[in-house]
């Protein structure tokens, strides 16, 4: 049988929907129909499995962890760019710039310590923005205590973003001055620099799941990430990650995005920015 020519039942697209739904949040449209078919059809096949039917009850017995990440990984959407919504950065940069110069947390070992989360990062191009532009406008970060935490779902994505290697077709859209920041290899490909990607640490991390990590966050980039989750899971989501952020900091959102009944508690500072109200965090600490 060519399973390219395989057909999705309503059942069975509901029985799709429903997992995605139950694991990664996302909330599938009927207008996904057709890419459904087209990503989960190789992998159905590749398995040697004749409907998907028989796919997602696969799904439900086997203890292969690869097997279950597949299906997560073919159903994100991971488009992303450099510089994307570059007015994110201009106000990040400016907000760095007051931070350091007039109150930096000091860490342990005596140095300014800031901490950003890229939270939906796909192929790595959000976080290294982020370490590009900070790198460009404050020379003294390398003597700063300054990570940036990189997480995705889709361990493809991730595992692609750590390389930090790219086509040269990414730098079609940027200026000169921005172009220049990246190495040239010989392959025809670019690189991100060093110092930029050791700034950078990419982690697997399911926004539906615990959070594991344990302090708050100068900045948390979650943008173009929300937008394919419900109205409830979007207002959890949004919730969770003003608990994340340090007093003043900033949650970064995507340009078509709103956070609607979870911006209780958020002032909005325009352009898809905002900052948790100070009266929230007396209210979430009593
Ligand atoms: C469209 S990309 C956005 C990339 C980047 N933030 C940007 O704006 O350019 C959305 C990313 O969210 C990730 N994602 C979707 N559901 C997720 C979840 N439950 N937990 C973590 N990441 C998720 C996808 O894997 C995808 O890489």
């Amino acid at each position: 049988m060519d399973l390219v020519e395989m057909t999705l039942s309503d059942r069975e697209f509901g029985r799709i929907k429903e997992r995605v739904y139950r694991i990664a949040g996302l909330s599938l449209s009927d207008s996904k129909r057709t890419l459904v078919v087209s990503r989960l059809s190789k992998i159905v096949r590749g398995l040697g499995l004749g409907s998907f039917d028989a796919y997602i009850d696969f799904l439900e017995k086997t203890q292969n962890a690869h097997d279950q990440q597949n299906f997560v990984n073919a159903l994100t959407t991971n488009l992303t760019r450099f510089y994307r919504e570059d007015h994110h950065f201009e106000h990040l940069e400016h907000y760095i710039g007051n931070l350091m110069a007039q109150r930096p947390r000091i860490g342990p070992d005596g140095k300014p310590r800031l901490r950003i989360w890229s939270a939906g990062c796909s192929t790595g191009q959000e976080p290294y923005t982020i370490a590009l532009c900070l790198l460009a406008a404050f020379p003294d970060l390398k003597r700063w205590d300054f990570r940036i935490l990189a997480t995705d779902i889709d361990t493809d994505v991730i595992a692609k973003a750590a390389q930090g290697i790219y086509p040269v077709s990414e730098l079609n859209d940027l200026s000169n001055q921005r172009a220049a920041l990246f190495e040239k290899l010989d392959s025809g490909s670019i690189r991100i620099p060093a110092a930029a990607r050791q700034l950078v640490a990419f982690k697997p991390l399911n926004l539906m799941e615990e959070w594991p990590m344990k302090g708050t966050f100068d900045a948390i980039f979650c943008r173009n990430v929300a937008i394919y989750f419900d109205r409830p899971t979007q207002t959890k989501l949004f919730q969770r990650l003003g608990k994340a952020l340090a007093p003043d900091g900033f949650l970064y959102i995507g340009h078509s995005e709103n956070l609607g009944s979870g911006a209780d508690g958020f002032k909005s500072l325009g352009k898809t920015i905002f900052q948790v109200k100070s009266g929230q965090r007396a209210k979430d600490a009593a």
